[in-house]
Formats: C-alpha cells, sequence, structure tokens
C-alpha cells in the first residue's frame, strides 16, 4: 500500500463526508475499534498506513472502497446509489447559463450520425471554405512568403504593419480619433469579444444585446459575470432594433450596448436613422458602443455599410472586424478591434484592455502578416456580391425558395449570407424549436441552428446558412418543403 496515496485518498474521503479525525475515532470507540488520535494522524500525514481491521473499518464509515482506498483500484463505488463519485471533474459553475448552440447539442448528434456513415447538409455554420470559397491566392502566396518572419511573439497589439493597415481601414470607414495604438488584433473577432467583456463587467452589471443575437456576445458576457439584457430586433422592421425595447432596459447598472451591423442570424444592415438612434440612446445614457461589423464587406444590393462609430466622435466606441468571412480565412484566426471616439473617458477600461491583451501574448502573427494585403488589394468578395456572384445568387435562390413554402415566411437579408426564417407555430404544433431542429436533421439529414441558439425567446425561428452551391440549396429547400408538409410536433 503506498502511504501517500493512501493519506491523500483518505483525506479526500473525510472531506466529502465532512468527517474530521475526532469524528473517526469517536466512531471507532463506539464500535469497540482501537483507533486512537494518533493513528489516524499519522494515517493523515502518510507517516503509517492501517492494519486490515482498521481499514475496512475506515472504508465502511467513509463509503468507498478499501481498494480505492489503498490505490489499487480507481473505481470510486459511491456507498449510496446515485451519489456522487469524488472522481467527477465537474466544470465550473461559471458556465451555468452560458449558451452557445452553433456547436451545441443538435450539432452534436449530427456528428454522432455522420460516424456512422451518414451525410449531413450543413446549414449551421458561417464557415466560408467548406463550401468552396477559397482564400484568394494573393493572401495565400504572401503568408507563405511571410511564414519564416513570424515564429516569434509580435507586441500584444499585433504587427504595426498590421495595425496601420487597419487604421488606414478605419479611415476611409470615417472612425474618428483612431490611431495605431487603438487597434488591437486578436485570434478572431472571437478572442477579441471575449476579453473586452472579460475587461468591462463587474457582478450584476448589464449590457444590452440584441435578440436575436450571435450568441458569443451573450456568452462571454454571461462568463464574466455580466447580465446580457435582450432588447428585440423588430421581424416587422427589416429585424432593426426597436428602439422602444431598448430604452425601456436601461437601468443605471447598464454600461454598453452592443450592435451587429450587418447582422447574424438576420442578415439586417442598419440604415443611417437607425444608426442615428441608437447613437443618441447611448449618449443620453453615457453608454459604450461595441460594434460587431464582421459582415461590413458583405453587403449586396449596392446598399453602403455605415460604421456606427463614424457617427459617434463623442463617445467610446469599439469596432470588431476581421478577415473570417470577407477573406474566406476563418480557420487562420485573424480579426481586430478599434477603439475610438472619447478614449479620455475609458482611461481605466483600457488599462483592462491593456492588460488582458498582454497576458495573451499575441494573436496568430502569420495571420497578421496577411491584413494589409487583404485588406488593400484585390477584393475578391466584391465578386460574390453583386448579381452574378455566388453569395447573390445563393441568396436570391434561399430566399424565394423559403417564402413558398406555406407555413415559412422570411424577410429578405441585406448582407452576410445568413437567413432567420419564422415558422407558422400554430399550423406546425411547434412549441421546441431545438425538437424542430433535431426532426429535420434525423428526418432529412439538414442541419440548421433553431432560433433558440440566438437567444430568440420564441420557438418560432430557425437560421438558414446558405453558403452551399446552387444544386446544394436546391436539394436542402426541397426536403424542407417535404419535412414541413407533413410536421407537426
Ligand atoms: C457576428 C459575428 N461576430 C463574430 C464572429 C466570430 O468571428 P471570428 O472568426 O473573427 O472569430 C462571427 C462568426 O460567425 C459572427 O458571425
Amino acid at each position: 500500500m503506498d502511504k501517500d496515496i493512501f493519506a491523500y485518498r483518505l483525506k479526500e474521503a473525510m472531506k466529502k463526508k465532512r468527517y474530521k479525525q475526532v469524528d473517526l475515532v469517536r466512531t471507532a470507540q463506539e464500535e469497540g475499534i482501537k483507533l486512537g488520535k494518533s493513528h489516524i494522524s499519522q494515517y493523515v500525514s502518510g507517516k503509517t498506513v492501517p492494519r486490515a481491521e482498521n481499514l475496512l473499518f475506515l472504508a465502511n464509515i467513509l463509503g468507498v472502497e478499501e481498494a480505492w482506498l489503498t490505490g489499487e483500484s480507481n473505481q470510486l463505488q459511491a456507498e449510496n446509489a446515485g451519489e456522487e463519485s469524488m472522481e467527477t471533474i465537474k466544470k465550473s459553475s461559471k458556465l451555468d447559463n452560458v449558451l452557445y448552440d452553433v456547436r451545441g447539442p443538435v450539432v452534436e448528434e449530427a456528428a454522432k450520425m455522420e460516424e456512422t456513415g451518414t451525410r449531413i447538409l450543413k446549414l449551421n455554420i458561417g464557415n466560408p471554405a467548406p463550401f468552396g470559397f477559397s482564400t484568394p491566392d494573393e493572401v495565400i502566396y504572401d503568408m507563405s512568403k511571410q511564414l519564416t518572419d513570424c515564429e516569434g511573439y509580435s507586441t500584444s497589439k499585433g504587427l504595426f504593419s498590421a495595425r496601420k493597415a487597419i487604421m488606414q481601414y478605419a479611415q476611409i470607414k470615417k472612425i474618428p480619433n483612431v490611431s495605431v495604438e487603438d487597434i488591437y488584433t486578436g485570434n478572431g473577432v472571437s478572442e477579441l469579444i471575449n476579453l473586452c467583456m472579460s475587461a468591462l463587467l463587474d457582478d450584476g452589471d448589464e449590457i444590452l444585446i440584441p435578440s436575436p443575437d450571435y450568441p458569443l456576445w451573450t456568452a462571454c458576457a454571461t462568463l464574466a459575470g455580466g447580465k446580457a439584457v435582450h432588447y428585440i430586433c423588430d421581424e416587422q422592421a427589416n429585424w432593426y432594433p426597436d428602439m422602444d425595447d431598448i430604452k425601456k432596459k436601461i437601468t443605471n447598472r447598464t454600461k454598453a450596448i452592443v450592435i451587429i451591423n450587418p447582422n447574424n442570424p438576420t442578415g439586417a444592415l442598419y440604415p443611417k436613422e437607425v444608426l442615428q438612434e441608437i447613437v443618441n440612446i447611448a449618449r443620453e445614457n453615457h453608454l459604450i458602443i461595441f460594434s460587431d461589423e464582421i459582415y461590413d464587406r458583405l453587403v449586396m444590393d449596392g446598399e453602403e455599410h455605415i460604421a456606427i462609430a463614424s457617427m459617434a466622435p463623442d463617445l467610446f466606441c469599439v469596432t470588431f472586424s476581421g478577415l473570417s468571412k470577407s477573406h474566406m480565412v476563418a480557420g487562420y484566426r485573424i480579426g481586430w478591434m478599434i477603439l475610438s471616439g472619447n478614449k479620455e473617458i475609458a482611461k481605466d477600461y483600457i488599462q483592462g484592455i491593456d492588460m488582458l491583451s498582454n497576458m495573451r501574448l499575441c494573436s496568430n502573427v502569420p495571420a497578421q502578416s496577411i491584413v494589409q494585403t487583404a485588406l488593400w488589394g484585390n477584393q475578391s468578395v466584391e465578386n460574390y456580391v453583386v448579381p452574378g456572384g455566388r453569395v447573390y445568387e445563393q441568396r436570391e435562390y434561399v430566399y424565394n425558395a423559403l417564402k413558398d413554402i406555406p407555413g415559412i415566411s422570411v424577410v429578405k437579408p441585406k448582407a452576410a449570407f445568413y437567413m432567420f426564417p419564422k415558422l407558422d407555430t400554430k399550423k406546425f404544433n411547434i412549441v421546441d424549436d431545438e425538437k424542430f431542429a433535431l426532426d429535420l436533421l434525423k428526418e432529412k439529414k439538414i442541419l440548421i441552428i433553431h432560433g433558440g441558439g440566438f437567444n430568440w425567446k420564441e420557438p418560432d425561428h430557425f437560421r438558414v446558412v446558405y453558403l452551399p452551391e446552387l444544386g446544394v440549396l436546391d436539394d436542402a429547400m426541397g426536403k424542407i418543403a417535404d419535412f414541413l408538409s407533413h410536421y407537426k410536433q
């Protein structure tokens, strides 16, 4: 018997049962077992191990197997059925209210089906590369040329050349008061969303986040201890934010408002008037504006994307973007954020951001090395979003196909590559949208994400990613129509 293992396990078992050494001594006395204080303290300190009789007594009273106590077995039998094993490793309770269904249970079920050889059509994730959207050649060439120069860490905010290129992009988008020092690169926008929420939110601080949202925002705010307060985006009004709802939800703990423009999952693009109203509300209530603009180059119908920060020089704004979508390099992991406007009022917060940025050392350096080329070289994405281009034509196709399905209505998106159709819940008797997604998956092998995955409270929506080729989309829409021709929950 290994003394150290025995001592460790004895202490663990005592802790679990909340037994102190005196409790063991007293019980032993009651049962006529010769087990004194000095014995126990020697066991606990790993000096000696018990003889057979005492070992049996300890195992019984602590509700564990002798073999487990002595280290001969790792199998811990709980005394009472259903009692938790001491060896399970539990996740932090900080994750209890965190939701991220874009890679959640329905997706897990799809993975299981794939393992058994079923082919699944994935309309669930905005990952362009698997659908034949390849990275521009120039970007690949430039990265390969610079790879050997990217072996070390960069400064924590990122390479000067990358940040300078982003700064120039900020100038083109008329974002005011931005120097190279106000730009931080990240391993995707994802890392920076997390960083910004962690640096800002104390327990119970509130942040306004759209519903539906890109769920990482809510997840990161919650994980940081904050309270995500969802404001409604109104389907009847092109999915624009409902200003009255925003105003109603502001309290003295509200620190910031998040907008996602262009929007995932609705594909909405906010016009100037809508942005102006949000700026006005932020101004009146001293809110930070976080604007996630990762789809700003995927805008259709001749519309122009406006950076909200360009309209708020007197407020503190953080604008997020990156290359994952516009340059089809989601796997390279490169995004950035731009601090702008009134940075004076945010000095302390910026110190927090700097601290967290330093702690992660830096973002992926090879990916930073292509920012300049990507932002200022040939923009292949422009060909995708005009008539004849893949994203444009696929949107037209899916929009027309969906709106022709009885029981579905849908707002035509202006940007990005998502649609957020509405289901007639009465017609299909739908009460659980996750079940709807699961049933569709099982019957038609099509993977979509239910509206609840985007913090949408009613069970009446789902998101479709229209990245696959037209032929594939045609097949998918036919199957969804067929499924809904008989589906009832
Ligand atoms: C609105 C939005 N923000 C951020 C991200 C994350 O992007 P990244 O690849 O830069 O981490 C996504 C990804 O789908 C997104 O849709």
